[in-house]
Parts: structure tokens; sequence; C-alpha cells
């Protein structure tokens, strides 16, 4: 049993609405049943103790109820401050038990967290009685972030320059307390960690950099650039939940209107799709010229956001950049117009630098909907911001449906059985997952769509040079 203090949610009282949830769910996610059940009995995970941060949603419920099915211990918080479906997180707590006794797994997230107890939650996950975690799973790498920092706090003797942003000066508050408490306590920890899988385009980034610098203190395991990863959530989960998250917040008709796409990556590719089927003329902007060159093929105008920021009714980011939407561009958009991002950070629409603006003013028109009046030669202008610059998929709508995050989270489980059991094969550096690996979790999504596949014979598999059972394509193969 859970007693208070080791889980932080909303409400206990929804769970039962987020167990409902969680049994539809479970339909739709064949990827993630289907481990369940080859692995029913053997639990390949026992021992493993997951520190997990990612959106704490009804599918992640599903992810892990999956990992405790598997035999690990998890600790979970939401790496974002507004993505915690409330009953979600209400049903995992509570597991098997009830509101007045939960029996679940320590869950410390719930939506509309302030900086400090998002920093406090993610803290949270690495507290474990009687030692742990062995392993972490991320999504943006903010848990990855917490131990780097902590271990680096640590080394210069708990003092570390200022980061000048709010967030980092919060993280080092963390950190400084933790020090206090323990000067070695982030050290300890990470030599205990196997490794890292990591969810998401802008956690992997950052994997890369610090593997490339030598500061990787564990392995990782690139989870995003499994083909049934990225090229799947990224793509068509995006192409579900941007106009989800519209509709929800503003229920603005898109038919007919100008949509700007900032970035024509894996998410900007949904983006725009979804845009476009919904009726509008979509204009996107890139800086790599394959890229653009891809959009223009596909269809869109490609230019800059300086030629058409005075024509847009929507702006979507989708770069995992930085001030790509800046204070100036903000407040020269028509009024009306509906800004959002849905890449990892709320750093690529600078707000901060619009609220320096004089005159500036903002109004809550609901939760994460947000009114700027701005003074303009002329009088007054106003946009609508949503979730305040951070996911809007996942701050006004509920993230990408269960089917495709069954894709993802088979990677992530399939990742984490790596790491456990085959540790010695891993080093200090970032890792994918097989190819055999990623076709087994598309093959488990098929029956599910109908799908028949055809097999080689045997004269076909040679004449390509390949195994009848696969793997079909080589590495550098694109998709
Ligand atoms: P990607 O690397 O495939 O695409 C990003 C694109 O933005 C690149 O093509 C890049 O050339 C372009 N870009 C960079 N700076 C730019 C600028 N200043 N102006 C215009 N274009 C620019 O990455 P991916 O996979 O599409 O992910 C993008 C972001 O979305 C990441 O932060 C990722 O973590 C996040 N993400 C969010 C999800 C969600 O549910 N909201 C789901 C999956 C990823």
């Amino acid at each position: 049993t859970l007693t208070q203090g080791d889980f932080r949610v909303a409400d206990l009282s929804l769970a039962a609405a987020g167990r409902h949830q969680i049994r539809l769910a479970e339909r739709e996610m064949p990827g993630l049943m289907a481990l369940r059940s080859e692995y029913a009995g053997r639990r390949p995970l026992a021992g493993a103790k997951i520190a997990g941060s990612l959106h704490m949603t009804v599918q992640t419920a599903v992810l892990i109820e999956t990992l405790t099915a598997l035999g690990a211990q998890v600790r979970w918080a939401s790496c974002n401050i507004f993505s915690t479906q409330d009953e979600a997180a209400a049903a995992v707590a509570v597991g098997s038990g009830t509101p007045e006794e939960p029996a679940g797994v320590p869950v410390f997230a719930w939506k509309g967290e302030s900086l400090e107890e998002y920093w406090w939650a993610a803290d949270q996950i690495f507290r474990w009685p009687g030692g742990g975690p062995n392993l972490i799973l991320d999504d943006g790498g903010d848990a990855t972030l917490l131990v780097h920092e902590g271990v680096a706090l640590e080394k210069a003797g708990g003092e570390l320059p200022e980061r000048g942003d709010d967030e980092g000066r919060i993280l080092r508050a963390t950190l400084r307390a933790s020090h206090r408490e323990n000067p070695r306590r982030f050290t300890e920890l990470a030599a205990g960690l196997l490794g890292v899988s990591e969810e998401t385009t802008t956690g992997v980034n950052r994997l890369y950099r610090l593997a490339r610098t030598g500061d990787l203190l564990f392995p990782a395991i690139n989870v995003n650039d499994s083909v049934t990863k990225s090229k799947f959530d990224n793509r068509y989960g995006i192409r579900h939940s941007l106009t989800d998250g519209l509709n929800r917040a503003t229920d603005v008709l898109i038919g007919g209107k100008v949509a700007f796409v900032a970035g024509y990556g894996d998410v900007g590719k949904g983006a725009a799709e979804a845009l476009r089927g919904q009726g509008a003329r979509v204009i996107v902007s890139e800086v790599d010229p394959i890229c653009a060159l891809q959009a223009a093929m596909d269809g869109f105008q490609v230019t800059t956001l300086d030629d058409v920021v005075g024509q847009c009714d929507f702006f979507i980011t989708t770069t995992g950049n930085t001030h790509v939407i800046t204070a100036d561009h903000l407040q020269r958009m028509k009024p009306g117009a509906v800004v959002g991002n849905i890449g990892h950070f709320d750093d690529e629409i600078d707000l901060h630098g619009l609220s320096q603006v004089p005159g500036v003013n903002r109004v809550e028109i609901k939760p994460q909907v947000h009114e700027w009046t701005i003074p303009t030669p002329g009088g007054t202008t106003s946009i609508i911001v949503l979730s305040e610059g951070r996911l809007l998929n996942l701050g006004n709508a509920t993230g990408h449906p269960s089917f495709v995050m069954s894709n993802s989270f088979a990677n992530q489980v399939l990742a984490q059985i790596e790491l456990f059991t085959r540790r010695a094969e891993y080093d200090r550096d970032v890792y994918r997952l097989s190819k055999e690996l990623d076709e087994k979790v598309a093959r488990s999504h098929l029956d599910a769509l109908g799908v028949r596949l055809t097999t080689l014979t045997g004269e076909q598999a040679d004449y390509i040079g390949v195994s009848i059972d696969g793997p079909y394509k080589s590495d550098h193969y694109r998709y």
C-alpha cells in the first residue's frame, strides 16, 4: 500500500474514470499487450527500478503497467507541467487498491504544475526507499539532465554559475537543496544507473551532445529514431493531436484559413498534412534545403515567417529550436491569430520577450488559453496563445492516440529490457534498437488493422539479398 507522501496526484477519486479509459486504451495498444503476453510469467524486468519522466497520460498508464507486469518497480513524473491527465495519474497510483488504500505506482504528476513543483516531482522519481533507481525512462531529457547537473554541481562542491532562465534557476535551487542534504547523492545515484531510454527528438539531441563531449554518464538508447517511433508518433500522432488541441482550445474553423508551420521534419510533416486536411492553406518555413524541397514537392508554399507574418491565422512551431517566433513577430500578427507550439520546449515562441513589451496584457480565457493584448501604433491588437507556448497537443488536448503510442512505447519497453538484461553490451554512448526489434514492433500492430503481409519466396529473398523473415532493409534506408 502507498502511504500519503509516497505519491502526489490531483485527486484519487478520479481513479475509476481513469481505469475505464486505461481499459479501452489497452485494446488500442496491441504492441504493449503483445509484450505482456510474450513475457507473461518470465518477468525480464524483475529487479529493474525505473525512474520515468514522460507525459502522465492514459497511454503512459498502459506503458507503466506493462513495465510493472514485466517485473519492474517504477516511480513516475510527467515531463511537462500541463500534460498530465489527472484521471490517468490517479488510476496508476491507486492500482489494484482503492482511493482510500492506493496500492499502485508512486506517481508525482498533476495538470498545471508550477515550475518549482515540476522539478520537485522530477527529483521525487530518484528518491527510492532502499536505493535506486537503476534505469531512467525519459522524454525530452529532463530526468537525465537532473542527474548530469546534479553530478556536475557535486563535483564543483555545491555551486555552479547561475543559468539565466527561470527554469534553470529553479533546477539549480533543487540541486543545491539536494547537495545540502547529501553532497554525493547524484554521484552515487549515477553510478547505479544502467542507462536511459529516450523518447523524443529534443532529448536525443541532448544525449548525442553529451556523448560527443564525453560527458554522458551512462548508456542511452535513442528510442525516437526507431522507425516505428519517429516516422509514426512524430508524424501520424501529430496529424491527429495537433488539430485536436486547436479545436478543444479555440473551436476556430481551420478550413479556408492560412496556417503557418515552422519546420518540416517528422512533426512538421504531420502538422502541415493535418492543417491541409482541414482545408487550410498551409505555408511552411525551413532552414534545411532538403526539408524545404520536400515541403515544396508536397505542394506547400515555403517561405520565411517575416514574409507572411501579417497574413496567417494559425502559427504552429515544430522545430525543437529556440526563438523561432520572436516577440517582434508576435506583435505583427493579425488580430485573432492563434499561436501554438508542438516542439518539446516552450522557448520556440518568445513569450518572455513579448511580456517585456510595454503595454502588453495577458488575460486567461480558460486554462491553457490566453489572449495577449498588444499595443499597436493605431490602437491595440490581440492574439490567442495556447498552453503558454508549451506542447499544445498535450496541454490543450490529450496528446497522441493510443494506437500510435503503442508503437513508441513498445520500443520503450524493449529498450528497457535491453539495458537491464544485456548491460554488458552497452557503453557510455547512444544506441538505437536493432532493425529486427523495429520490425517486430511494426508486426505486432498489423493484425489490429487487418493488414496482410506478403511473404517473400526463397528466390525473391535471394534476389534482393535479405532473409525471408527480415530484416528487410539496410540501416541506411530512410523510409
Ligand atoms: P526534426 O529534426 O525531424 O524536425 C525539425 C525541423 O525543424 C528540421 O527539419 C529543422 O531543419 C527545422 N528547423 C530548425 N530550426 C528551424 C527554424 N529556425 N525555422 C524553420 N525550421 C527550422 O524533429 P521532429 O522529430 O520533427 O521533432 C520536432 C520537435 O517536436 C522536437 O522538439 C521533438 O522533441 C518534438 N516532438 C513533439 C511531439 C508532440 O507530441 N508534441 C511528438 C514528437 C516530437
